[in-house]
C-alpha cells in the first residue's frame, strides 16, 4: 500500500531534439513516497527541500496525479510525500520528476492498470502547469529510462531509443533560476529552411549514433541551429563551459532542458569525470557558484 521511488532527472532537448528528444540521469534525482489512502484525489502530505506549493491543483505531482486518477474510477486516493533534490528552474527535469514518479508510483500501487507509455500524457498534464506547454520531452525519458523521443505530439507517439553502453552525462549548473516559460519567451516561432536543414539532419545523425553506438556520429551531430543561440545569453559562461567541456574531451556540450544546466556528453566514466573538472574550474575562474554531476544514463 505503500512505495517509496526515486524520480529520476532528465536532460531534454539533447541539443538538436527540441521539445522531442530527452535522456534520463541515472544518479540524480527526487525520493517519493507514495501511499494509498481512504481519502479521494491526491494529497500532498510533506514537500522536503524546495518552496513549492502543497495545494494539489497548485503542485505538478498532484495535477498529474489527478488527470491519472480521472481515468480511473476508484474508492480511495493517493498520499504523497516529496523530498526534492533537484532544484526548481535548474534545468534537469524538476517538474517532469515529481509529474513522471507520481504517476508511475500509482500505476505500481493499482497493479498496473497501464502500460509505462500510456502515463506519459498523464505526467505532461504536470508539465503544462509548470511551463505552459504540455511538453513529453523530460517525463517520457523520466518513465522510460534511456533516451526517448517524441515522433509526434498529436496523436502522441513515443519512441525508446537504444542507450550506448559506454555513454555518460556531465552536468553543471550554475545557482541560478531560469524558469521554463521564461526561457521559451525568447524563442522565435519561425525558422529558416536551411536552419531546418541543418537541425534535421543532426537530430537524424543523433539517433543513427545511439542506435549503431557511433561515438563519432554521435559527436557530431551534437549541435542545435535553432534554439541554444537564443538562451546561450540567459545562461552565465555558457560558451566557455562548452568550449570547454569539448576541448577536454567531451562528445558535445549543450544547454540541458531550458536552462540554465549545461550538459556535456563523454564517451566512458573517467571522460565525463575529466570533462566535470573543466567545467567546474571554467566556472571557479568565473566566480560563479555551481553544482555538477556525473551520471550514466539509464
Ligand atoms: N523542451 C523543453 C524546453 C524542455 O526546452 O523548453 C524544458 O525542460
Amino acid at each position: 500500500n505503500e512505495i517509496k521511488i526515486f524520480a529520476p532527472a532528465t536532460i531534454a532537448n539533447v541539443s538538436c531534439g527540441f521539445d522531442v528528444l530527452g535522456l534520463c540521469l541515472d544518479t540524480v534525482g527526487d525520493e517519493m513516497v507514495i501511499r494509498k489512502t481512504n481519502k479521494k484525489g491526491i494529497t500532498i502530505s510533506k514537500l522536503v527541500g524546495q518552496d513549492l506549493p502543497l495545494e494539489t491543483k497548485k503542485n505538478v505531482a498532484g495535477v498529474a496525479g489527478l488527470a491519472m486518477l480521472e481515468k480511473l474510477n476508484l474508492d480511495h486516493g493517493f498520499e504523497i510525500e516529496i523530498y526534492k533534490k533537484i532544484k526548481a528552474g535548474s534545468g534537469i527535469g524538476s517538474s517532469a520528476a515529481s509529474s513522471a514518479g507520481t504517476v508511475w508510483a500509482i500505476n505500481e500501487l493499482l497493479g498496473k492498470p497501464f502500460a509505462t507509455k500510456e502515463l506519459v500524457p498523464f505526467a505532461m498534464q504536470g508539465e503544462k502547469l509548470a511551463s505552459g506547454t504540455a511538453h513529453a520531452d523530460n517525463v517520457a525519458p523520466a518513465l522510460l529510462g534511456g533516451f526517448s523521443l517524441v515522433r509526434s505530439y498529436d496523436p502522441l507517439d513515443i519512441i525508446k531509443i537504444p542507450t550506448p553502453s559506454e555513454l555518460y552525462a556531465t552536468v553543471i549548473h550554475p545557482q541560478i533560476e531560469v524558469k521554463t516559460s521564461d526561457s521559451r519567451s525568447v524563442l522565435k516561432q519561425n525558422i529558416t529552411l536551411k536552419k531546418s536543414i541543418i537541425q534535421i539532419g543532426n537530430l537524424g545523425g543523433l539517433i543513427s549514433g545511439l542506435y549503431t553506438s557511433d561515438y563519432d556520429l554521435i559527436s557530431r551531430s551534437l549541435h542545435d541551429e535553432i534554439v541554444e543561440p537564443l538562451r546561450a545569453i540567459l545562461i552565465p559562461g555558457f560558451n566557455e563551459v562548452k568550449q570547454n567541456a569539448i576541448k577536454c574531451g567531451a562528445l558535445g556540450a549543450g544547454i540541458s532542458g531550458s536552462g540554465p544546466s549545461i550538459f556535456a556528453l563523454s564517451k566512458g566514466k573517467e571522460m565525463a569525470e575529466k570533462v566535470a573538472k573543466t567545467m567546474s574550474e571554467t566556472y571557479k575562474n568565473l566566480n560563479i557558484d555551481y553544482d555538477i554531476h556525473v551520471s550514466k544514463i539509464n
